[in-house]
């Protein structure tokens, strides 16, 4: 993680190897420089030189610069910001194309317009996503690789405040959870089993006052958790459940948490095509998600109680493997028809979300790499989260676009639950194709009572980026979500303080 300083010296007279500056489109043919704290005369040249390599101003555009001429940084860096008012996202998503950009450079200053401090906050948060590499498992094509930046520091037209530098600790924080969850997701899954994802979740909150308590196969048994049990059962590396309890002195709000942590997802007995199987090692993305959430909301000290729950197995096929027809019975009593062993995330949900609920949060949040239809439906960039309520619903929807992650609403129509029937169980774990990520939904809230407020965030897609960095977004794991709970969580406090 790269150091984020605030100062106000002035841009050109700052010492830095790289400045990142601001470009609007202009009024005639020439861009304009909207970053404060140039002199006129600085203005132009820069705005000159830009124009000369074909800088617009446009949203999206990158362009660069030498320094000199009164400009100490060696290199400048222009983002376009186009003519829209910026928004907290829009500034994140600048920031981190020019800070991945940088990549190899050491120190780099951004000066931008900062409004307010949340302006300034959205400016150090995409410099310090952008700045990651995932490098863990690299040999030799590891030492040629550019290092991502190592020193930010942001300008500002004042004196920082104490208030603003507390806040950039925070934000510092956040950051370290988004990584920590994109760290655990781009391990590969011969390192992290079951077993290794129970102790990252155990090493994530070390010297934390988080409790951390891990079941073994012995202890599911005497729990029954039979969803957690069958999905593993096809494994050599057996399953586990993690549950991380944050409970500060005097809270009386209370969230649970909850993430889909299967380590690598064949499919099972109904096994997965060959194509892209790959990417089945993000498939404890929602796992990750709460464990880099759990561990922020922790160091953050936010008053407020969070229990977040880490139900992991890995779903292969095998001699020992679950097959397709056999009933199970969840945590909760209810037996479960299992007519497709690839619906293996709501088995394992349904253990944990069972055990939430028996603690009688204010709210329960799942977050899950559950169904491929979620991508069909809403693509890799956003989120559908579904709830059994309005209100609960529109408060994780509200959070994520505070904390600037891409969500949608969706619905759990009643009439999807005809198609979940068993004739031989209370229920199958496979319905209707259509709308297939509304039926997993519907499945969970099977394990839910009606006047227990729960939430279901579905990201397949989001979980983990397939395509091209974007923005502050690196290519494999996001670490979508953590910013949502984290988001969550710091409302839910402030509203019951
Ligand atoms: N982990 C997958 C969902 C998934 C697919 C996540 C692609 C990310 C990218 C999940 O366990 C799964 O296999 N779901 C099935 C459910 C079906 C059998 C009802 C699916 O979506 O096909
Ligand atoms: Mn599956
Ligand atoms: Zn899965």
């Amino acid at each position: 993680m790269p150091t984020v300083t605030l100062s106000s010296t002035a841009p050109a007279t700052t010492t830095t190897d790289a400045l990142v500056i601001a470009l609007a489109p202009g009024k005639g043919k020439k861009p304009e420089v909207v970053s404060p704290g140039f002199t006129t005369a600085q203005r132009t040249r820069l705005a000159d030189a830009l124009a000369a390599v074909g800088a617009t101003g446009k949203s999206g555009d990158l362009a660069r610069i030498p320094g000199g001429s009164g400009i100490k940084a060696s290199l400048v860096v222009a983002v376009g910001t186009g003519t829209d008012e910026p928004t907290a996202e829009s500034t994140m998503r600048a920031v981190g194309s020019a800070v991945r950009s940088l990549a190899g450079t050491k120190r780099v200053a951004i000066c931008l317009p900062v409004a307010d401090d949340e302006a300034m906050l959205s400016i150090a948060l995409g410099a310090l996503l952008a700045a990651y590499d995932f490098t863990d498992f690299r040999g030799k094509s590891g030492k040629d690789r550019p290092e991502p930046v190592r020193a930010i520091t942001v300008l500002l037209e004042s004196a920082p405040s104490a208030a603003q530098k507390r806040a950039i600790k925070d934000i510092v924080i956040v950051a370290d959870g988004v990584i920590l969850a994109r760290d655990l997701v781009n391990t590969p899954p011969s390192a992290l089993h079951p077993v290794e994802l129970a102790a990252a979740a155990t090493d994530s909150v070390a010297g934390l006052p988080v409790k951390v308590k891990v079941w073994d196969v012995p202890a599911l048994k005497r729990a029954g958790c039979g969803g957690i049990l069958a999905v593993g059962m096809g494994s050599a590396h057996p399953p586990r459940l993690v549950r991380m309890d944050y409970a500060p002195k005097g809270a009386t709000a209370h969230l649970a948490l909850v993430g889909k942590g299967i380590t690598f997802d064949t499919g099972g007995i109904s096994i997965k095509p060959a194509a892209n199987m790959d990417e089945m090692k993000a498939d404890m993305g929602g796992a990750a998600a709460v464990i880099g959430a759990v561990q922020t909301i922790a160091r953050l000290g936010l008053p407020i109680r969070v229990t977040g729950w880490v139900p992991t197995a890995e779903n292969m096929p095998s001699g020992t493997a679950q097959r397709p027809g056999d009933v199970i019975t969840m945590f909760d009593g209810t037996t479960v028809e299992v007519l497709n062993t690839d619906a293996e995330g709501r088995l394992v949900l349904a253990d944990a979300l069972g055990m939430a609920v028996a603690e009688k949060p204010d709210l329960i949040i799942d977050a899950a790499t559950l169904t491929g239809a979620q991508r069909i439906a809403l693509g890799a960039r956003i989120a559908g989260v579904m709830g059994n309520t309005d209100e609960a619903r529109e408060q994780v929807c509200s959070a994520a676009g505070n904390a600037g992650e891409a969500v949608w609403p969706m619905p759990l129509p009643a009439d999807l639950r005809a198609a979940l029937d068993s004739p031989v169980a209370d229920i199958a774990n496979i319905g209707d194709r259509l709308g297939g990520m509304l039926s997993a939904g519907i499945f969970l809230k099977e394990f839910i009572p009606a006047d227990q407020a729960w939430v279901h965030m579905d990201i397949a897609g989001p979980a983990y980026n397939e395509k091209a960095p974007y923005g502050y977004t690196p290519k494999g794991g996001t670490g979508a979500a953590v910013r949502t709970f984290v988001q969550v969580a710091a409302e839910m406090a402030e509203g019951s303080a």
